[in-house]
Formats: structure tokens, sequence, C-alpha cells
């Protein structure tokens, strides 16, 4: 068996975004409606085939693991999979084990997460005022998310924000949303809204461009654009005034699908090749079907090759998704 997953466009597939629910305690305006109908729990990978699929994109190569959702933390027996899959990073096959979470359960779970060998999570938080923390979340509260993160940093994790831009609020919080990141020592990434799934309203008047955002954060902070890189989608840039970094995701203005080198699974086992396209193949039935991995990676394999180029997502489509898939079947 070939070694390593390398698409018809000779990208190689070195990163797996597994998803472990599509289910949230929150319901984001640019990610949910607020009635959604979520995947009945029989459906789901168990804790063990979880492990078992993630292990075999690990014998293929992929280095890097994200654990994602909807919210990641509301999955009963989490901790579980993560000590698991923790010991592919003992043996060196696995170079990063990490999650995407909005940080309402983190206060619980960031010890134990660092003790599995975790050192890096992702935590989403788009605005530092309360009233509007939960006008976007619909039913979050900001101070736990606070408590959340506060929890990460004392579990020695390196925390990432993550801040969807939105017309209209985050132009008037960017500044204290730099200050407040890179005060504690975290990267704040800024991302442009995906229209996946209908939430319920138009998001032409959600959407707002990086490249605005970005004129308006030189008003008052000096960037500099660095190499650097994280293993996902985010281009960075230093703040000279305190020393820390933003990224930029920008699928909408800049789509970044040359250097793509994701794939995702969604938490009942559909391999999805690209975020922003339906093609996919079902590793479930290859998982129950048999004992031995081989039909597992022969489906890999050849979903891997049929991998898109890319996604056509565009904002204007009279406010209609471009897939009826919501963002958090796959967590981003
Ligand atoms: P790092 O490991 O810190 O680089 O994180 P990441 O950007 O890979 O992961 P995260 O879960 O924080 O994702 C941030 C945003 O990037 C989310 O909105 C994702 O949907 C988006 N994103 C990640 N990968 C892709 C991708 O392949 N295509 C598109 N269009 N968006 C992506
Ligand atoms: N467009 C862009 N990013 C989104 N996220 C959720 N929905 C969308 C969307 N429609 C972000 C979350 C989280 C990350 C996984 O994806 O805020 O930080
Ligand atoms: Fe990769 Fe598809 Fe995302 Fe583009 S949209 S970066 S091809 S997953």
């Amino acid at each position: 068996m070939a070694c390593s997953l390398v698409d018809n466009f000779g990208r190689r597939i070195s990163y797996l975004r597994l998803s472990v629910t599509d289910r949230c305690d929150l319901r984001c305006v640019y990610c949910m409606a607020e009635q959604m109908t979520f995947v009945p729990r029989r459906e789901l990978l168990t804790l063990e085939e979880l492990d078992r699929l993630a292990s075999a994109f690990i014998v293929r190569g992929v280095s890097k693991i994200r654990i994602t959702g909807g919210e990641p933390l509301v999955r009963k027996g989490i901790l579980t999979l993560v000590q698991g899959l923790s010991r592919h990073l003992a043996t060196g096959m696995l170079k990063e084990l990490t999650l995407t979470t909005n940080g309402t359960l983190l206060a619980g779970h960031a010890e134990a997460l660092a003790r599995a060998g975790v050192r890096r999570i992702n935590v989403s938080l788009d605005t530092l005022d309360a009233a509007r923390f939960r006008s976007i979340t619909r039913r979050g509260t900001l101070g736990v998310v606070m408590d959340g993160l506060r929890a990460a940093r004392e579990a020695g994790l390196h925390v990432k924000l993550n801040t969807v831009a939105l017309k209209g609020i985050t132009e008037s919080e960017i500044h204290d949303l730099i200050v407040f990141a890179h005060r504690q020592a975290m990267d704040l990434t800024l991302i442009e809204t995906m229209p996946l799934g209908d939430i319920g309203e138009d998001r032409t008047n959600q959407y707002l461009p990086l490249t605005e955002l970005r004129r308006l954060i030189e008003t008052r902070w000096t960037l500099t654009d660095t190499r650097e890189r994280t293993g996902g989608p985010a281009r960075y840039a230093r703040v000279r005034e305190t020393g820390g970094r933003i990224g930029f995701i920008t699928p909408m203005s800049h789509a970044f699908c040359e250097s793509c080198n994701r794939v995702r699974v969604s938490a009942t086992g559909v391999l999805y090749t690209c975020l922003g396209q339906e093609d996919r193949a079902d590793l479930r039935r290859a998982l129950r079907g048999s004992e031995a991995d081989d039909a597992l990676h022969a489906v890999i394999d050849k979903a891997i090759q049929t991998k898109p180029r890319g996604h056509d997502f565009q904002i204007d489509r009279g406010g209609r998704p471009a897939l009826a898939r919501h963002m958090s079947t796959l967590g981003g």
C-alpha cells in the first residue's frame, strides 16, 4: 500500500479534520439556523470506530488531526478518544492532535486535554461584549468561555482565537480583539463567512471581506506578512506594536485551494474531500464491513483521487447557500 495520500492535483493530504458530533450547545448566526435537525445518535461512529478510522489515516501519512463538531466537547467520551489517539503522538506518527471548540465546556476539559498531549487549541470568539455574544450565539454566556480560556492558559495550552468577520460587528471590535488576544499571547485568526447551509437569513448582510477589515486594522496597527503557517489555511501577519500574530482565512476573497492539504470526516463516517463540494465516500460501511482495514484504505484511496480542485463559494447568490449542508456537519 502506497504510504501517502496524494490527489490528482499533486496535493498531499496530511491533515484530517474529524468531526465527532454535529450537535452544538450554541446556535451561532453564521453557522446554524435556530431550529436544527441533528443526526440520530445511533448513526454516529462509536469511539472505537473513530479511533480506528483516524489511525488508518495516520498509517497513510496524516500527521495532523483536528477534532471538530458541531462542538466536539459535547460528545460523551471525547477525552477517551483524545487519550487513545495520543498514542500516535508518542510514536511520532502524529505531529499534532488538536481541536476547535466554542469554549463553553473548556474549563472542565482543558487540564485533561493538556495531559493527553494536546498542545494547542482553537477557540471561537467573535465578540468581547456579553450582550452581543448572546445575540451572535443565540444562547451562550461570554463569561463561561472566558473561564474556559483562562483554564486553557493555566493548563499550558496555546490558544488561537477564531473570529468570523461579521459586517457591522467586527469593525467596532477588531482593535479590542487584537489587544485582548495578544496580551495573553494568543493568535487571532479572522475568517470570512462561508455560505454553507440555510441559516434563516441572507448572508450578504453578514459578509465582511478581510481586505476591508485589514485596511481598518492598518489604520492603527503595523502589520508585516510572515511566511509562518500553522498547517491550516490561515496566512499570518505580525503586529509590530504587540508582537502577536493575526491570521487571515479568506475563502471568499482569495481562495487557498491550490495548497489544500485537508480532508474531513463527518461524525457518521462520511469522508468529504472538500469543504465546499459534495464529493464524498462512505467510510462507515467499509469500517463495519470488515475487521481488516483493506476495504477502508481502498475507499479512502479512491476518494482522494476525486478530491475536487476547490470550492466555488460565492456570497451573492441572492443569499442562497452554496451547499445545503451546514458548517456544523463538518465543523469547518
Ligand atoms: P490551524 O491548525 O490553527 O491552522 O487551524 P485551522 O485553520 O486548520 O482550523 P480551524 O478549525 O481553526 O478553522 C478555522 C476556519 O478555517 C474555519 O472556518 C474553517 O472552516 C476554515 N477552514 C479550514 N480549512 C478549510 C478549508 O480547507 N477550506 C475552507 N474553505 N475553509 C477552511
Ligand atoms: N463561515 C466561516 N466560518 C465559520 N465557522 C462556523 N461557521 C462558519 C461559516 N459559515 C467557524 C467557527 C469555528 C470554525 C470551526 O468555523 O466560528 O471557529
Ligand atoms: Fe481544500 Fe476544498 Fe477548502 Fe479549498 S475549499 S481549501 S479545496 S477543502
